[in-house]
Parts: C-alpha cells; sequence; structure tokens
C-alpha cells in the first residue's frame, strides 16, 4: 500500500553545506499492515514520516500510496504528530467536529459522528472540556479522534505517547491495538521505544544513526491478540526486545574498528 523507493532527504546546512538525514531507504508497507521505526535520536524517523506524509519533499527516490505518487498531504494519510495542535479555542467536540465539518457534513452529523469517536477514544463526558482543561494523555486522545474523524486508511504516528507517563503511555498502546484491531488500518509508528514497538508492530525498521539508513526489518511473530502481562513472560518476546536493543545500541559505523 505505502511503496518508499530509494528516499533520500539532504537537508541544507545554515551557513552553507549540506546534510544527508535520510539515505536509500526502500520500504513497502502492506495494507492493514502495524509497522514500526525504530532508531536513536536525529536518525530521520520524522522526516522519514513527513515525506510519506507529503509534508516534506525527498531529496530523491520517491513515495507512492496505493499506486499514486505522493506529492502533498492528502486525506487517505492522517497524521498524529507529537506536537499535537490541538485549537485551543475549540471544545473538545469543536476539534473532533472540525475536520468533518471542513468535509462538507452538516453540523448534526459532524456533531454525531465526532461524539462517536470520542466515546471511542474513552473520552465520553468531556466533550465540552477545552483543550487546556485536559491531561497530556487526554489532548493526544483527541488529537487521534480528530485524525481518525475524517477516516483515512493510513496513519502515521510520529512518537504519539512520547511525552507521556508510563501508565498514560501503556493504557493508549493498548486502546490503538484495540482500534488496529478492529479497523485494520495500516499504521507506520514511530517510536524510540523497543517494548512499545515489539507491543504493537508486525514489523520492526531499525535505522542507522547518521545518515539514517536501514539497519534491519525485524517480524514480529506474535500471536495477536497481545497482551502485554503475557508477553512479558514470553521467551520469544523478550528475546525480540533483547536483540532490536542490541542493534540500537550498537555504535554508529564510522565509529567501528
Ligand atoms: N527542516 C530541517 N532543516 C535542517 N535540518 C533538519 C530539518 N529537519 C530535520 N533536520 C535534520 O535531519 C536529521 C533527522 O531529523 P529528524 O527530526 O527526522 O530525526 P528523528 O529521528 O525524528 O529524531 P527524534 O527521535 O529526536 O525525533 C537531524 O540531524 C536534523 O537535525
Ligand atoms: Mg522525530
Amino acid at each position: 500500500m505505502i511503496a518508499i523507493s530509494g528516499v533520500t532527504k539532504t537537508f541544507q546546512r545554515r551557513g552553507g553545506g549540506t546534510h544527508l538525514a535520510i539515505d536509500a531507504i526502500d520500504l513497502d508497507i502492506a495494507e492493514g499492515e502495524f509497522v514500526s521505526i525504530l532508531g536513536p535520536s536525529g536518525c530521520g524517523k520524522s522526516t522519514l514520516l513527513y515525506i510519506v506524509g507529503g509534508f516534506v519533499a525527498p531529496s530523491g527516490g520517491s513515495v507512492s500510496v496505493s499506486g499514486r505518487a505522493v506529492t502533498g498531504p492528502g486525506p487517505d494519510r492522517g497524521p498524529v504528530f507529537q506536537e499535537f495542535a490541538l485549537f485551543p479555542w475549540k471544545t473538545v467536540l469543536g476539534n473532533v467536529a472540525y475536520g468533518l465539518r471542513e468535509a462538507g457534513l452538516s453540523r448534526r452529523d459532524a456533531d454525531a459522528k465526532a461524539t462517536a469517536l470520542i466515546a471511542t477514544v474513552g473520552l465520553k463526558g468531556y466533550e465540552t472540556f477545552y483543550p487546556k482543561e485536559l491531561s497530556g494523555g487526554m489532548k493526544q486522545r483527541v488529537a487521534i479522534a480528530r485524525t481518525l474523524a475524517y477516516g483515512p486508511a493510513i496513519l502515521l504516528m510520529d512518537e504519539p505517547f512520547g511525552a507521556l507517563d508510563a501508565h498514560t503511555r501503556l493504557r493508549l498502546q493498548n486502546e490503538l491495538l484495540q482500534l488496529w484491531e478492529r479497523d485494520r488500518k495500516t499504521v507506520l509508528f514511530v517510536t524510540h521505544a523497543v517494548e512499545e514497538a515489539v507491543f504493537l508492530s508486525d514489523r520492526v525498521v531499525v535505522m542507522t544513526r547518521q545518515p539514517g539508513r536501514i539497519k534491519a526489518v525485524v517480524d514480529i511473530d506474535l500471536p495477536r491478540p497481545r497482551r502485554r502481562d503475557e508477553l512479558l513472560l514470553n521467551p520469544r518476546y523478550q528475546r525480540l526486545v533483547i536483540d532490536l536493543e542490541r542493534m540500537i545500541e550498537d555504535p554508529p559505523e564510522e565509529m567501528r574498528a
């Protein structure tokens, strides 16, 4: 469904020179697949996601979605980025209904659909709250509901739970998995967290530090539906986590003897 082919991104450095952020990324993602991108800070994970989202143009290579070249953002790809920008002057309902109104739904239909989505992400009762009255985890749920509202086939999630406390993070991971098991959207999920990647994904793509290249693609052959408490005791899960942690800890290529 998503075909990333030879994608490279070079940034101009301020004061001259260029910086190769990601280099020759090839990756195909099937419809309904949950793929995580794992790698150290600065390796180009967000850049790759922005390119797939059509927010940033690659310097080389191409991305296509369902056979069509990506030239900009589109309603088939729903971004959920970490710096979630909810409209502070709109309520939870207003934020989620916004895209639906833009898409031409009547106020009544938009509000009905938004209300159902707010319940889906566990925020029933908070429809009239403003973002400043919500916790970080609640805001993140609103951001997810807002993206789900216009029904993208693909979710692009850039460390959506990175800023949350451990407990909220685990809850939202569970909720995301339940949503995914129900709707089978294609998910491209960026994270630094090995356990999060293993828990959620069908495949984990490990990137090298600099420039960002694909170092390994690991199949997460753990049965679904997954439960964290069961996985923690599963030797296969433990093995995957340890192997992935080692891959990330490896020194960058240029430092190897
Ligand atoms: N707009 C930009 N202009 C110049 N350089 C950029 C720009 N965006 C990203 N970079 C550089 O590209 C590299 C990759 O950045 P990116 O944000 O994709 O990394 P990341 O893997 O998402 O990191 P993190 O895990 O910290 O979010 C970094 O070296 C960064 O400095
Ligand atoms: Mg990033």
